[in-house]
């Protein structure tokens, strides 16, 4: 499908674009509310097309962002941090105004540490700051089409093996392992994944690594991987790969961690911001 930045009136919903790469609002439809299986096509097929959507002004309470998410996949517990006491599979997103570390606050994919990472996540705010505390959010299709053949043909060969441990993605849980850290919160999680994956629902390829878990490629030593893993980082999140979402209370993100990553901005220190997270069980990358 040819993105435009034009809303696209579907059945029940109006889907328009926020960037050229990826993004999309859609609007005409109360997630609070029952949803007939033809509007659950439809804000699928929104998804799949433009990798990350969003929703505003939702009323969900957290039963309900679960009964949202059960449409879309299966929901799946974090490794580190606690969720919920009524709802282990929701956890929150909180950074408090006296700290300093937003979680996650490094471009990545969720959980790629993991051998079946996360296909979805979801996302919607309950309290933001007044300025400040977007999420940015990179197409790595258009990444991997970016590249030269050769290139491309180089990375069809490789796997990149993810760890839970690197020290930049880290340290961005302490302040959330210390509140609702599970038992097991020092567990070191480490996974092999290809380079280049192909989507199994769209078929498309794209490149599947990122600068918060990608360690190295299998077979290669951490100072042999580390040129061309900083050239691919710095190409995947090139600006005109990105969208930028300003969230509102209410706000929901819904997005597809196979072809997209992305990076919660950290710039409103001395604020709150409270955000509840779910994520959707993926499959192995091929
Ligand atoms: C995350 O990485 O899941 C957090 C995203 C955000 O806080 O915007």
């Amino acid at each position: 499908m040819t993105l435009t930045n034009e809303p696209t009136q579907y059945r029940t919903i109006t889907v328009s674009p926020i960037a050229g790469a990826l993004g999309a609002e859609i609007a005409g439809v109360d997630l609070a509310h029952d949803l007939d299986d033809a509007t659950m096509a439809e804000i699928r097929a929104a998804w799949l097309a433009h990798l990350v959507v969003f929703f505003r002004d939702q009323t969900l309470d957290d039963a309900g962002f679960l009964a949202f998410a059960k449409r879309i996949g299966t929901p799946v517990e974090y490794p580190f941090v606690r969720g919920s006491a009524e709802y282990p599979e929701i956890i929150s997103i909180t950074k408090l105004p006296h700290e300093r570390s937003n979680f996650g606050g490094i471009w990545h994919s969720d959980t790629t540490y993991l051998d079946q990472p996360p296909m979805a996540t979801m996302l919607i705010a309950r309290e933001v700051p007044p300025t400040g505390g977007d999420t940015m959010w990179a197409n790595q299709y258009a990444a991997f089409d970016s590249l030269s053949p050769k290139l491309q043909g180089v990375l069809e060969g490789l796997r990149g093996v993810a760890s839970s441990a690197l020290a930049d993605v880290s340290k961005t849980r302490e302040d959330r392992i210390r509140d609702a850290g599970e038992p097991d919160a020092g567990r070191v999680y480490e996974a092999s994944h290809p380079v280049v994956r192909t989507h199994p629902e769209t078929g498309r390829r794209a490149l599947y690594i990122n600068i918060a878990h990608t360690a190295r490629f299998e077979g290669m030593t951490e100072d042999e991987s580390r040129p061309l893993l900083q050239y691919l980082f710095q190409q995947q999140i090139k600006p005109e790969l990105t969208c930028r979402f300003r969230w509102e209370v209410g706000s929901l993100a819904l997005w597809d961690n196979r072809c997209a990553q992305h990076n919660p901005i950290n710039d409103y220190h001395g604020h709150k911001r409270v955000m509840n997270r779910i994520t959707l069980q993926g499959d192995t990358p091929a």
